[in-house]
C-alpha cells in the first residue's frame, strides 16, 4: 500500500523505514504538516500517516477522500486533531498507536519536575558562565511531598509508581480508579481536593470536550498556593492565560510544559531565526520559574521503535483484513 507520511522528520524516516524493511508498503515522506493546503500531496496514496499537529478536520478529510485515501494511521496515542465523525462519514478508517512506551512520557514528566524544582536548567547556564552562586536555586525534597495525578491510565500509572518510589504521597483523580495503584497507596480524590492538597499536579488525561481547559481560573483559585503544575498531556488541558495570571500572582509557583495549545505553529521546527508571533507563548518564556520542552516527552528510542512497529502493523492488518489493529472508527 502507498502511504503518504505527513510532517515527516528524519527520525520518522529512520524508524518507519526500519519497521517496513521487508518493503511491504511504499512510504512517501512529506515534510509539510497535513492541512487543506497540503492534502493534495497524498495523491497516488491509499493511506496517510499523521502526527499530533497534522490537522484532519472535516474539510481536510474530504480532500483526502478525493485523493483516494482509505486509511489514516496516527503515529501517536492522542487523536484530538482528527474529526472521527467526519472520517466515518467519508469512509476513511482511522487507527492509532494506543500505547507505545508510557515510560517515555512518564520519565520525562518526572524529569521536568526534578529539573524545575532543583533549577537544573538555570544551574547549567550559570556554571557554564563561571557563576557558582547558589542564590535563587533553592529547591524542595520530593520525598514526603504530595503529588496529584490527573488521569492514571498507561502514563499516569507509571508516574504514580515512580513517585511512590521517591517517597511521595500520591493522590489521583480518574473516573476509572486503578485497583493496583490503590494497593500501593495511591488515594483517589475529586479534582478540587487534588488541587487543594497537591504540592505538584501532573496531567495525564486525554484532551476531549470534558477536559478542555480543565485547569482554569476557578480551579487554580482552589489550588495550594505556590504549587507546581506539570503538563505533558495536551496543551489545551490548561487555559494558558489563566495559568499566566496565576504565575504572576504566585498562585502557581512553578510550571513545566511539554505541550502548548498553540504549539502547531511552533513545535518540531527550528524557529531560532524567527520572531515568535504568539504573545501568550512569548510571555511564558519570560518567567524564570517556567520550564518548557517542545513536545519531546515521547521521544525515546524505545518509543519510536514501538510507534513505527505498531503503525506498520496497523497498515498490514488493514491490507489483510480491511481493518487496522487499533481502529478508532
Ligand atoms: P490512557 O488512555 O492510557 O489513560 C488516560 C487516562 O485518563 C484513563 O485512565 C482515563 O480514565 C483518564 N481520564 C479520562 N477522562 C478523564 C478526566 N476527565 N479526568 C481524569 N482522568 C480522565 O492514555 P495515556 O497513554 O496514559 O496518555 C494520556 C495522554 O497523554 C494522551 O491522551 C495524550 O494526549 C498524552 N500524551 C502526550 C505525549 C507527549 O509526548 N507529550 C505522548 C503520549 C501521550
Amino acid at each position: 500500500m502507498q502511504v503518504a507520511v505527513f510532517g515527516a522528520k528524519p527520525y520518522d524516516r529512520t524508524y518507519l523505514s526500519a519497521a517496513n524493511a521487508a518493503g511491504a508498503h511504499r512510504l512517501v515522506f512529506h515534510e509539510p504538516r497535513l492541512s487543506l493546503a497540503t492534502a493534495a500531496l497524498a495523491a497516488g496514496a491509499e493511506a496517510v500517516c499523521l502526527f499530533v499537529n497534522d490537522q484532519a478536520d472535516e474539510k481536510v478529510l474530504g480532500a483526502l477522500r478525493q485523493e483516494g485515501i482509505r486509511l489514516a494511521v496516527l503515529r501517536c496515542a492522542g487523536y484530538d486533531n482528527v474529526d472521527l465523525g467526519a472520517a466515518r462519514r467519508c469512509g476513511i478508517a482511522v487507527a492509532r498507536v494506543p500505547s507505545y512506551s508510557p515510560h517515555a512520557v512518564a520519565e520525562h514528566a518526572v524529569g521536568l519536575m526534578l529539573a524545575l524544582d532543583r533549577k537544573i536548567h538555570r544551574a547549567y547556564n550559570r556554571v557554564r558562565e563561571g557563576n557558582f552562586s547558589l542564590d535563587g536555586l533553592l529547591g524542595f525534597n520530593l520525598h514526603g511531598r504530595t503529588v496529584g495525578i490527573i488521569g492514571t491510565g498507561g502514563i499516569g500509572s507509571v508516574v504514580a509508581r515512580i513517585l511512590i518510589g521517591f517517597g511521595c504521597v500520591v493522590i489521583a483523580q480518574d473516573p476509572v480508579p486503578v485497583a493496583e495503584l490503590e494497593a500501593i497507596g495511591v488515594a483517589y480524590v475529586d479534582r478540587e481536593a487534588l488541587f487543594a492538597r497537591s504540592d505538584i499536579v501532573t496531567l495525564h488525561c486525554p484532551l476531549n470536550a470534558e477536559t478542555r481547559h480543565l485547569v482554569n481560573a476557578e480551579l487554580l483559585a482552589q489550588a495550594k498556593r505556590g504549587f507546581m503544575l506539570v503538563n505533558t498531556g495536551r496543551g489545551a488541558l490548561i487555559d494558558t492565560r489563566a495559568v499566566i495570571a496565576a504565575l504572576k500572582h504566585g498562585q502557581i509557583g512553578q510550571l513545566a510544559l511539554d505541550v502548548y495549545e498553540g504549539e502547531a505553529g511552533l513545535f518540531f521546527e527550528d524557529m531560532s531565526g524567527e520572531m515568535i508571533r504568539d504573545d501568550v507563548f512569548a510571555r511564558l518564556l519570560t518567567f524564570p520559574n517556567v520550564l518548557i520542552t517542545g513536545h519531546q516527552a515521547f521521544f525515546t528510542e524505545e518509543a519510536l521503535t514501538a510507534i513505527a512497529a505498531t503503525t506498520i502493523g496497523n497498515i498490514d492488518a488493514f491490507v489483510r483484513t480491511g481493518r487496522p489493529l487499533h481502529p478508532l472508527t
